[in-house]
């Protein structure tokens, strides 16, 4: 089962195991995690799951999409090039160890 670590901007990390086929934004959900709300329930229309990919990460989890999850980003504060909206990150076994960066506040 995967492990996806999620780092407040003090540097608490919170490291959840999470079923491969759920999101990160559901995974943060389910443990907790403070930060991630997912209010509209994954569906690319809140943008209160925005996190920011660890740079060494990119490469696997892609950027975010051109279309409804970069249209929604519009919306999060301090947008960079490795924001996502963590339901729009499917958590595969090749992403055991992904670490995301939790912004500031959400919107
Ligand atoms: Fe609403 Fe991700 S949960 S945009």
């Amino acid at each position: 089962m995967p492990t996806i670590k999620y780092v407040e901007t003090d540097g608490t990390v919170h490291a959840v195991d999470a079923n491969s086929g759920i999101t990160a934004m559901e995974a943060a959900v389910k443990n907790a995690v403070p930060g991630i709300d997912g209010d509209c329930g994954g569906a690319a229309a809140c943008a209160t799951c925005h996190v920011y990919v660890d740079p060494d990460w990119i490469e696997k989890t892609g950027t975010a999409a051109e279309g409804l999850e970069k249209s929604m980003l519009d919306f999060a504060e301090d947008v960079r090039e490795t924001s996502r909206l963590a339901c729009q990150i499917a958590i595969t076994d090749e992403l055991d160890g992904l670490i995301l960066r939790l912004p500031e506040k959400q919107h």
